[in-house]
């Protein structure tokens, strides 16, 4: 048992040290310390000192070192306990007990612990029994092999009532064991305690060290809650832990990666796929508790978000939530899902390598700031311009770090400038300036009519065929060397898809166009707003390697998939959004 810090600084205080070694070695005294033959080694001169100010003693020559508890530990052999003991007893003091309360609390976890064990166990036998059959087929209809589903120890609440209290008393818990876990629920009036789950797929929450502290349960399908936690309790507070945070840490400790998703099955499912180190919230926003927790594992975790505008918006309340506690080398990252996939339908789908690209091109945080202040907004007046540097400014105050909080007002200037700094350039100006990563020049076009912040869509798989011709425009060798390919593929988007063409004709009717001239050329088939788009930071911001002067292998790595995956889907969807992204990279913010 551990003794209160108090008890023992007063057990210090108490004790004479000097009277204390003095038995069992010579002190001599020079001032306020003293002097002796090491008791610890064989000495001639001494280099033992006792400092009773201090309330330690040191010796030069062996290094023993230590306070009267240590000195006893040291020289006799005693353990701390004992040691303890034995100063209280000369000091007259008396060691404190654990309090009632304390044991009796201690001895309550300790049950509680057994219990939800033993409960755990017990779900997974009746998984593995007669009435957990419908149970597992639903699992393994979803993927999961039974390995997996071992490794997160499922299991089945079964639909006979009273079951698990049944099951549970047998075992020698009682009803207010049962309670207290949340795995009853106390009787109403004359009736008896219900079953918490009932009838479900329990997956068990294991805490820090693994042990099970609550289960989350799903439904079969009858029910009208899909899943329902276990309610808080002396072991389970939802808002600090996270779903497979001990198997995450594992993992996490070799990759130094964490992702973090919505629900249970995407963990599992996840981890079937290669990537372990998935945790998720309990049902819950994530809370700044778990972003703390999630920074013990990794220095950039990964916010997985459903492509959808729900999803985007979670993503902005984490950022956001994340911000004030943001230090030097820890951030978040955030990976849009493309719309109507979750981690687990994705990877089953299109393969854990579709999940891999997301995670390369995870969105920084100071990205997912400015995308959830610019995001279809309007910026076409210098009020609407100020107010939303103000707002970044107000946002960037929110980090408490300094060093972080400079960086972030620089990367919002630059953002900003980017942005509208074709505003305040002429045309003119503009050619004889030659910025290098910005817009081109030959935007000036775009400039004049557009008026609007460039919106690329903020939906990933949109962001994809964006990119894809990102790519083709600053690297026209790609455009070159895979004419064919590209003359073959068909975008979802339809004016990027007329831009695809335009670049194949060009590129067949001049092999010797530069990435200048493609743009000139564009420009004058009046794609402008759509070129200012293409070729921005919010593009860019995900696509590196898309940047103009980026080298052309590394360019080739990232594009060459995105085409295989383009050609490989086709069109799905021909007028998702015809004639709205890319014309509206100007006036796309105006709804
Ligand atoms: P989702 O509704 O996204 O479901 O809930 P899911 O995880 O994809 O589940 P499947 O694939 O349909 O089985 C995400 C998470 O939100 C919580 C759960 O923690 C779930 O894992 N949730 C969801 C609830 O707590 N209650 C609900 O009714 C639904
Ligand atoms: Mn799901």
């Amino acid at each position: 048992m551990a003794f209160p810090p108090e008890f023992l600084d007063e057990l210090r205080a108490r004790t004479d040290l000097a009277g204390l070694i003095g038995r069992r070695a010579k002190l001599i005294k020079r001032g306020r310390e003293y002097t002796a033959l090491c008791p610890f080694h064989n000495e001639k001169t001494p280099s033992f000192t006792v400092s009773p100010d201090k309330g330690f003693y040191h010796c030069f020559g062996c290094g023993a070192h230590g306070d009267a508890i240590a000195f006893l530990m040291q020289s006799e052999g005693l353990s701390f306990p004992e040691s303890v003991e034995r100063l209280a007893g000369l000091a007259g003091l008396e060691v404190p007990k654990p309090t009632l309360e304390q044991a009796a609390r201690a001895e309550r976890g300790a049950i509680l612990h057994e219990a939800m064990d033993a409960v755990s166990l017990w779900f997974s036998e009746q998984l593995q029994s007669d009435s957990g059959s419908g149970a597992r087929e639903y699992l393994t209809d979803r993927g999961l092999d039974a390995a997996t589903m071992a490794a997160f120890r499922l299991g089945y609440a079964p639909g006979r009532r009273g079951a698990l209290k049944l099951a549970m008393n047998a075992k020698g818990f009682d009803d207010e064991v049962l309670i207290e876990a949340g795995l009853i629920k106390p009787s109403e009036e004359g009736q008896a305690p219900r079953d918490h789950f009932y009838d479900r797929i329990v997956f068990p929450i294991t805490d820090r060290r693994d042990r099970v502290v609550a289960f989350g349960g799903r439904t079969l399908g009858q029910s009208k809650a899909k899943y329902i936690n276990s309610p808080e309790s002396p072991l389970f507070h939802k808002g600090r832990m996270l779903y497979n945070l001990a198997g995450a840490r594992r993992a996490a400790h070799d990759t130094g990666e964490v992702l973090v998703v919505e629900g249970y099955m995407d963990v599992i499912a996840l981890a079937q796929a290669g990537f372990q180190a998935a945790v998720a919230p309990l049902g819950t926003a994530i809370t700044e508790e778990q972003i703390g927790e999630l920074w013990r594992l990794a220095p950039e975790p990964v916010i997985c978000l459903d492509g959808d505008a729900a999803g985007r918006r979670a993503g902005y309340r984490a950022g956001a939530r994340a911000l004030a506690h943001l230090r030097p080398g820890k951030s978040l990252r955030f990976a849009l899902l493309p719309e109507g996939e979750d981690p687990d339908s994705l990877v089953r789908n299109r393969g854990p390598q579709a999940l891999r690209q997301l995670l390369e091109i995870a969105l920084p945080l100071s990205g997912l700031i400015w995308l959830m202040h610019t995001e279809r907004r309007s910026f076409e007046t210098p009020e609407q311009r100020a107010g939303l540097r103000q707002e970044l400014r107000d946002r960037v105050r929110e980090i408490r770090d300094p060093d972080v909080r400079a960086g972030y007002e620089t990367e919002m200037e630059r953002r900003f400038d980017e942005a509208f700094s074709y505003r305040w350039v002429s045309a003119s100006d503009r050619k004889s300036s030659g910025r290098g990563s910005g817009p081109p020049k030959a935007n000036a076009g775009a400039q004049k009519a557009g008026r609007g912040i460039r919106t690329p869509p903020s939906q990933q798989i949109a962001r994809l065929e964006w990119a894809l011709l990102s790519y083709l425009i600053n690297h026209p060798e790609l455009l070159l060397e895979f004419a064919e390919d590209v003359a073959n593929v068909r975008l979802d988007n339809r004016d990027l898809d007329r831009l695809r063409g335009a670049l194949v004709d060009l590129i067949a009717g001049d092999p010797t166009l530069d990435s200048e001239g493609l743009r000139c050329h564009l420009e004058q088939q009046g794609f402008a707003a759509a070129l200012n788009g293409l070729l921005s930071l919010d593009v860019y911001d995900l696509f590196h390697s898309a940047r103009p002067g980026a080298p052309l292998d590394e360019a080739r790595k990232v594009w060459l998939p995105l085409l295989e995956h383009k050609a490989r889907r086709g069109p799905t969807n021909p007028d998702a959004e015809g004639g709205q992204t890319a014309t509206t990279a100007s006036a796309g913010a105006r709804r």
